[in-house]
């Protein structure tokens, strides 16, 4: 039972507009508390995600939201090749050791190093022996004085081979640290006892850890990333995906509870055990119900609540978001993913900060964000200028435009004789700057509202947070009212 279930437990449906988190006595200060979410097994010290969607999600904005600490979710409006090369694009961002390092042979030539080194964007190259022995490594600063006529020469001739400063397989990090420091390196090569090569610890790689101290990463300290499939190529996709190390795969449709789901997600936990499988979207218990029995490790929720949406208009089906996620999430409590509750993403609609408070207090696991996030700079598109003001294009997978893509099976086409009618519109948002700045101010009014709440931590804001239904009235007073407003 929930402190909420008499709120919820109406004939209406309801949403973050008709509701408010009631202050409670409260003993934490909002710099204090902790905003660390664990969803099936991985834990984001930022408890949001970033909308499967071709105007939010490509590996630039997955690797910015994975730094701050959340987790994004490629988008699948491009074949199956393009998106694992975004997958590849984001598990390259970053490493704690870099267990496949890019190398050479010693017969290579200065001009094929320095290709190389262009197209993988990276300043040095281990030169291994046939057998994979480390020879040597050539850097930039060995061929910061090189000429075009030393193009066709060997690397042999320019690389540091004497006095290679490398450390054993199994060298952690902090050791690292210190052999680079002590030796003024910024690449550490790990050989096994015969000197082969087996991994590569860079200082770039190091520093990026200590500035993004919440980043959310992978055992082999790579930052995570999830990827959205379809029901129609579930396998397919799925199989690039994982071969190209993504962390979770969200089923995206905007109807979960249908046998094309349930399959999508068996087939995946039979075929791919390892991946961690988000099955949505839902908006009911029996939803919820089926989607845990055909084993997916979390339920993403909300039908026609995004911003982009015509579901409701169009279908004339949906429910109100918050009544949704509550009722999701008291169903998922009753089923366990590793001896934890079954968690649940709340799914669009949430436009402020205060939607994020409310969608946890609602019972959200983590929330997803489509809106939110299409102004920043680092989601897909250029910026427009409109009458003086800066935006950026943001379209539901729904829409005309993004169906011409390859999204059309999440809106049902396939029932529909592969006639699409468009479940979204084409729009756009006010361009927002970088996503630091955004993600700042997001979870800065998460854990405001955490302190009005009383509550130490997400656990506690879901549990033990009352709401209260409030009317039109009370909404108009919840802006600014009867002043004329200068600075937003
Ligand atoms: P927000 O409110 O953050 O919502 O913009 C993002 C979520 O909206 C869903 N989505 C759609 N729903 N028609 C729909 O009915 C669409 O064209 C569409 N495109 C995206 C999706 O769940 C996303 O995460």
């Amino acid at each position: 039972m929930s402190i909420n279930a008499g709120l919820f437990g109406q004939f209406e449906s309801l949403t973050f507009d008709d509701v408010l988190v009631v202050p409670g006595w409260s003993d934490v200060l909002p710099a204090d508390v902790d905003t660390t979410a664990s969803v099936a097994g991985m834990t984001l010290r930022v408890p949001l995600m970033s909308a499967a969607m071709d105007t939010v999600t490509e590996a630039p904005l997955a690797i910015a939201l994975a730094r701050e600490g959340g987790l994004g979710i490629l988008h699948r409006n491009l074949s199956v090749e393009a998106q694992a090369t975004e997958v590849d694009r984001v598990k390259r961002a970053q490493a704690g050791m870099i267990s496949r390092p890019v190398s050479l042979g010693p017969d290579a030539t200065l001009a094929d190093a320095e290709a190389v080194m262009a197209s993988h964007k990276i300043s040095g190259v281990p030169i291994c022996d046939d057998t994979g022995r480390l020879v040597g490594i050539l850097t930039n600063r060995d061929v910061r004085f090189c000429g075009p006529d030393d193009d066709g020469a060997p690397v042999t001739k320019f690389m540091t081979s004497e006095n290679l400063v490398t450390a054993p397989v199994g060298t952690d990090l902090d050791e690292a640290v210190e052999i680079l420091h002590r030796h003024r390196i910024e690449k550490l090569p790990l050989v096994d006892d015969h000197g082969v090569l087996k991994g590569l610890i860079t200082v770039k790689d190091i520093v990026k850890r200590v500035e993004k101290p919440l980043s959310t990463l992978d055992d082999a300290g790579r930052l995570r990333v999830g990827a959205a499939v379809g029901v129609t190529d579930t396998a397919e996709r799925t199989e690039a995906l994982a071969a190209a190390g993504v962390d979770v795969l969200v089923i995206d449709t905007a109807h979960g509870h249908t046998r094309g789901v349930v399959d999508a997600v068996r087939t995946i936990k039979k075929g791919w055990p390892e991946v961690t499988v988000i099955g949505g979207n839902v908006v009911t218990r029996e939803g919820v119900d089926a989607l845990a029995e055909a084993g997916a490790d979390v339920v993403k929720v909300g039908v026609g609540a995004g911003s982009i949406c015509t579901t409701r208009i169009v279908a004339g089906a949906g429910m109100p978001q918050m009544t949704a996620i509550h009722e999701c999430a008291v169903a998922a409590r009753e089923h366990s993913v590793g001896g934890k509750p079954l968690p649940i993403i709340a799914d669009g609609g949430v436009v402020t900060s205060g939607d994020i408070v409310k969608a946890f207090v609602a019972g959200a696991d983590a929330v997803m964000l489509g809106n939110a996030l299409a102004g920043c700079d680092e989601a897909p598109g250029d910026l427009e200028l409109v009458d003086g003001a800066m935006w950026k294009t943001y379209r539901g997978m729904g829409s005309a435009g993004a169906m011409r893509g390859r999204a059309s099976d999440r809106y049902g086409s396939a029932q529909n004789q592969g006639k699409h009618v468009a479940e979204g519109v084409e729009a756009r948002v006010r361009y927002a700057g970088p996503l630091h700045e955004l993600v700042s101010q997001l979870v800065g009014g998460l854990r405001s509202g955490m302190g009005y709440a009383g509550a130490g931590n997400l656990a506690e804001l879901r549990e033990e947070t009352r709401l209260t239904r409030i009317t039109g009235a009370g909404l108009r007073e919840s802006h600014p009212h009867d002043v004329d407003v200068l600075r937003d």
